[in-house]
């Protein structure tokens, strides 16, 4: 049953990267006050440890979970934070995500070499084997697995096999694919993954994850920039001692928990991955027929949200469409690339092809009150 079967369940839908739409089930589970030492707490959190390995398809004796407080970033900051000292990271660079990677560097003092793209364009491998050519000192690969600041996707397994041959550590940031785009760890030969609990795993926000390899993570020992973001420091103390070092967000640890058991009910990462995939579809195609162009082209364009280019029309402003959706109960999203007049919708969260389909009229609807008329309707 959807929420929107039961009165006063139903807030606005989230058509966005996230945070996002929930399941009633899994907001629930957070109605409890249990302490941080608390035997179930602690019991749960290692469920979602074992869950997430088994979501990933990984050995525990290869790699772990380490779960860190904060949004996705911390996450991506406490991995980058990892890299020694006399290291240096190639970060891919074709959206704000990958920008965000640089300046993180940048600001931490971690010495980086920026690859640069067009937003609409994926990482082309060669580009990535003549830079570690160039650049020997290079020990870190650093990539966005699905930009969501346009949608598109990076070819993580391409560029992880140039890595390993080049026997350089490698990150991808997966925050807005793991869980809903199958991501193969041994082909990809993936060193350290960052993801988020209030992504296509369908939690709520608190917390960040990062999957390790084991050899990596312990050769990183005391490599961090920050106490609070120190990956090595966590897990081992959460080993030694069992716990957390500083609060943990423990409703939001519920919450993820009974968002596994979602998932799992769903049919693991292939069944999210078909309901997204038809939400996508259903999206495309309805926003085709009113005449909407994408900004990524279509064979590198992901399955999560897309970019649609605003229409060509003086009676179309963006911010009265979005307040107009708004108010009916559909939340879409601004457009986040540097060039083009853009917005994005997106289709992860708990939701269906019945909102999809109720979201494609809404857009009908309103176009037509605000009297856009270039558009095929
Ligand atoms: C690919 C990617 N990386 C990093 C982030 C940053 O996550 P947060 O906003 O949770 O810090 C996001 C957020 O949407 C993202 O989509």
């Amino acid at each position: 049953m959807t929420d929107r079967a039961i009165p006063g369940w139903k807030d606005k839908t989230l058509f966005t990267p996230g945070p996002l739409t929930t399941s009633r089930t899994v907001k629930q589970a957070m109605l409890r006050d249990l302490g941080a030492r608390d035997g179930g707490f602690l019991r749960v959190v290692a469920e979602n440890r074992r869950m997430l390995l088994k979501a990933a398809e990984l050995d525990p004796e290869e790699y772990d979970v380490i779960f860190l407080q904060g949004s996705g970033t911390y996450g991506v900051e406490a991995v980058l934070g990892a890299v020694p000292r006399d290291g240096r990271v190639l970060v891919v660079n074709n959206g704000a995500y990958g920008a965000r990677m640089a300046r993180i560097c940048a600001v931490a003092g971690i010495n980086h070499t920026v690859l640069a793209y067009p937003e609409n364009l994926p990482a082309n491998p060669a580009d990535i084997e003549i830079a570690l050519m160039d650049e020997p000192a290079i020990t870190h690969v650093a990539v966005v697995h699905l930009e969501t600041t346009s949608g598109l996707v990076n070819p993580i397994d391409e560029i992880g096999a140039i890595a390993a041959r080049h026997e350089k550590q490698y990150f991808v940031d997966a925050m807005c694919s793991f869980g809903a785009v199958p991501v193969d760890f041994a082909k990809a030969r993936i060193d350290w993954l960052v993801s988020s609990a209030n992504k296509c795993l369908e939690g709520v926000p608190g917390f960040t994850f990062v999957i390790a390899r084991l050899d990596c993570l312990r050769g990183s020992k005391g490599n961090a920039r920050s106490l609070s973001l120190d990956l090595h420091d966590q897990w081992e103390y959460y080993g030694r001692v069992g716990q957390f070092r500083f609060t943990p967000p423990v409703q939001s640890l519920l919450a993820f928990h009974q968002a596994m058991v979602e998932l799992e009910a769903e049919g693991g990462v292939a069944g999210r991955a078909a309901r997204y995939r038809g939400n996508f579809e259903t999206l495309l195609a309805g926003m085709r027929a009113m005449g909407f162009a994408e900004y990524v082209p279509a064979e590198h364009q992901g399955y999560i949200i897309t970019t649609f280019m605003c229409p060509d029309d003086p009676s179309f402003d963006f911010n009265v469409f979005y307040d107009r959706l708004s108010l009916r109960g559909y939340d879409i999203y601004s457009g986040k690339v540097a060039e083009g007049n853009c917005f994005r919708i997106g289709n992860i969260g708990r939701i269906f092809q019945e909102d999809m389909e109720d979201l494609l009229a809404a857009i009908r609807d309103t176009l037509r009150a605000m009297g856009v008329g270039t558009l095929n309707r």
